[in-house]
């Protein structure tokens, strides 16, 4: 992928903004960073101020940790620097753990030398009558610092920036706004549960940010690529805010691989220029002009791909007949039944191969829940045939416990205690009741979960966990909890990863000596905890370089639950029949705090199991699937 450029080539034609692509979040945040210490100091010279506009949420997190780089190890100095912040959440404190201007305070404000009253963020506390003079006392304040300079934007899955929801207008100034159904899902794991979101916020209008002399939006993995898509190359509409952008003489986006991966120049590459026609790239053309047409991929004519731009490959690999078989034949043998390879039989065709057999399997899950949602029913066929499979936990999932959890579990342990009878040997664990429930009333609803909670939290997950297991026939000594101390230690959006957890995972490699793992995070949000957990494990991986059992093991991924792999991604595909996908079911029923994204995985399996069958593939109920490692 082309990294930053400013002149634009032929392949971006259907960019209506400037997008620059950069192979991490990390190298963009520098790039956009020295942007913004240009800016300051060209100000300074001026004896002016500059003004930034400012965005919370995960994405500018590693921009942040650029601007603290400069100022402490390169002098950079804020002191002639004033900020506005998009918006803040309504009805939250300023020293609530998810209030922005705790954010800011925390990854960015107290770290740099910028005077306190330069500093401005909406108040989610002004009563409710007085939020209309609020948000124009807001609107006076940036034109009386003389207008934004350079507005930083995130994207939500929504196409919001700021907190601009669908439907708001183009002209639309700072107010109070009610938060989407999605924006509140993809922040409940931030607040313990969707009920715990804020309904409102206040937050700049759409009109306000387009007033910024410079726009620089930000997006990273590949959660964001079809909103990113949207934005950038679909019309200009008020169902996606962040399109409005195309109508400003100067915003940009700046998104990594994951988050580009939607735009026709990566998508379908030969839509805007010769493609060079690998076995993935014909395979993906394939599968798209199938879909295109509405037909079967042994149906597609030479004319299909000729009326369609993809004469090219037809010239190359033609004709269609001879195209469409190989095409076929290659999609057919990514499903097998046997994904620890068919013991005894002839593997040339098979994703996996048949030795050594029977296999060690090792399944990583992020937290406890994510292995099940997406390779419940694979984890069963391996075990189910004879293979060992190992699940490791990598992350406690704590964090993902709710109070009224915690609350059941002390609130029964207390009356089993006072009911059974008043013996000593009780007193311990009625003790330990008390304790948590005093933590629970003292710290209400939204405080931070002291130690002895996240404890009891992550026990209760674990019991979950082993539950889940059993029901597709993992026992609970198969399965083990790591809690990696980065998750253990840190809070959503704000983990921080260190040696410790690659020893851990290096360790846990060393004794399992896996023929295979499964395990996922490759082009996830890099601030989730999956993409933490997968650099980890590769990290970890790589410090088992040369030693026996690592060359011969087989690394497959399987696909995050935002965005499912599609046919021509796919390299090995496990069908399900309809019991089994009772069992996944009945698995994932173990767990109590599932996000709608995850309830909804049979869906996806079976959305999966339908487009092979589109393909021209055998009809199955459901689908499983997954990537085989490539590094890159
Ligand atoms: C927050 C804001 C939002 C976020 C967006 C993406 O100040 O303006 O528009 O940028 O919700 O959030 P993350 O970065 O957490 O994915």
């Amino acid at each position: 992928m082309s990294s930053s450029s400013s002149t634009r080539s032929h392949s971006e034609i259907f960019e209506k903004i400037p997008v620059h692509v950069f192979a991490t979040p990390t190298a963009a945040a520098r790039e956009l960073a020295a942007e913004v210490r240009q800016l300051i100091e060209y100000r300074k010279a001026e004896g002016r101020n500059a003004v930034l506009g400012l965005a919370t949420g995960s994405t500018p997190v590693p921009f942040y940790r650029e601007l603290i780089r400069l100022h402490r190890e390169e002098g950079l100095s804020f002191q002639n620097v004033i900020t506005f912040n998009l918006d803040e959440y309504y009805g939250l404190a300023p020293e609530h753990p998810e209030s922005y201007a705790r954010f800011m305070a925390e990854q960015l404000f107290n770290h740099i030398d910028i005077p306190n009253e330069n500093i401005h963020i909406p108040s989610g506390q002004v009563p409710g009558n007085q939020v209309f003079v609020h948000c124009r006392e807001y609107e006076e304040a940036i034109e009386k610092a003389g207008g934004i300079d350079l507005q930083i934007l995130g994207i939500g899955r929504t196409g919001h920036i700021g907190f601009n929801e669908p439907g708001s207008s183009k002209e639309s100034l700072t107010r109070r706004i009610t938060l989407d159904r999605i924006t509140r899902q993809d922040a409940a794991g931030d607040f313990r549960g969707e009920q715990n979101v804020p309904h409102f916020a206040i937050t700049m209008g759409v009109g306000t940010i387009l007033r910024g002399r410079k726009l620089a939006l930000m997006a990273w993995g590949e959660n964001k690529a079809g909103i990113v898509a949207r934005a950038v190359e679909g019309s200009v509409t008020d169902t996606v805010s962040a399109s409005f952008l195309q109508e400003h003489p100067d915003a940009r986006f700046f998104v990594d691989q994951g988050a580009a991966s939607e735009l026709v120049r990566f998508k379908l590459p030969w839509l805007v220029g010769p493609a060079s026609w690998s076995p993935a790239e014909s395979m993906r053309a394939v599968c798209w002009l199938s879909k295109k047409l509405g037909r079967p991929v042994l149906k597609l004519v030479d004319e299909d791909y000729n009326e369609n731009g993809l004469s090219d490959l037809l010239s190359e690999q033609g004709p269609a007949y001879q195209l469409n078989i190989r095409i076929f034949n290659r999609l057919q043998n990514t499903i097998t039944g046997w994904p620890g390879g068919k013991p005894h039989e002839d593997d040339t065709y098979r994703p996996e191969r048949a030795k050594p057999y029977p296999k060690q399997c090792l399944v990583f899950s992020p937290e406890p829940q994510d292995a099940v949602v997406a390779m419940a029913g694979t984890m069963e066929r391996l075990q189910d045939q004879g293979n060992h499979v190992y699940l490791a936990n990598l992350t406690s999932g704590s964090l993902r416990v709710s109070d009224s959890e915690a609350d059941k579990f002390a609130g029964t342990l207390n009356e089993l205690a006072i009911s059974t009878d008043e013996s000593a040997a009780w007193l311990p664990q009625k003790a330990y009741a008390d304790e948590v429930l005093r933590i629970l009333a003292e710290k209400g609803e939204v405080g931070e979960d002291p130690e002895l909670l996240r404890r009891l939290k992550a026990l209760i997950l674990r019991g979950e966990s082993r539950d889940a297991a059993q029901a597709i026939h993992i026992a609970s000594s198969e399965v083990s909890f790591l809690d990696l101390p980065f998750y253990e230690k840190g809070r959503y959006r704000r983990f921080k990863t260190t040696e410790e957890d690659v020893v851990a995972v290096a360790s846990l490699l060393r004794q399992q000596r896996p023929n295979q793992i499964y395990l996922t995070g490759h082009s996830s949000d890099p601030s989730s905890v999956s993409a933490m957990t997968f650099s980890i494990v590769m990290q970890a991986l790589q410090q088992c370089m040369g030693e026996d059992w690592r060359s011969a093991c087989s690394i497959w991924i399987y696909s995050g639950k935002e965005k499912p792999f599609a046919p021509h991604e796919i390299d090995m595909a496990v069908p399900m029949s309809p019991t089994q996908m009772e069992r996944k079911q009945r698995a994932l029923g173990r767990f109590q705090q599932l996000t709608s994204l995850e309830v909804q995985a049979p869906d996806r399996d079976r959305a999966t199991a339908r487009h092979y069958d589109d393909l021209g593939l055998a009809q199955y109920e459901a689908i499983e699937c997954f990537q085989r490692w490539r590094a890159a």
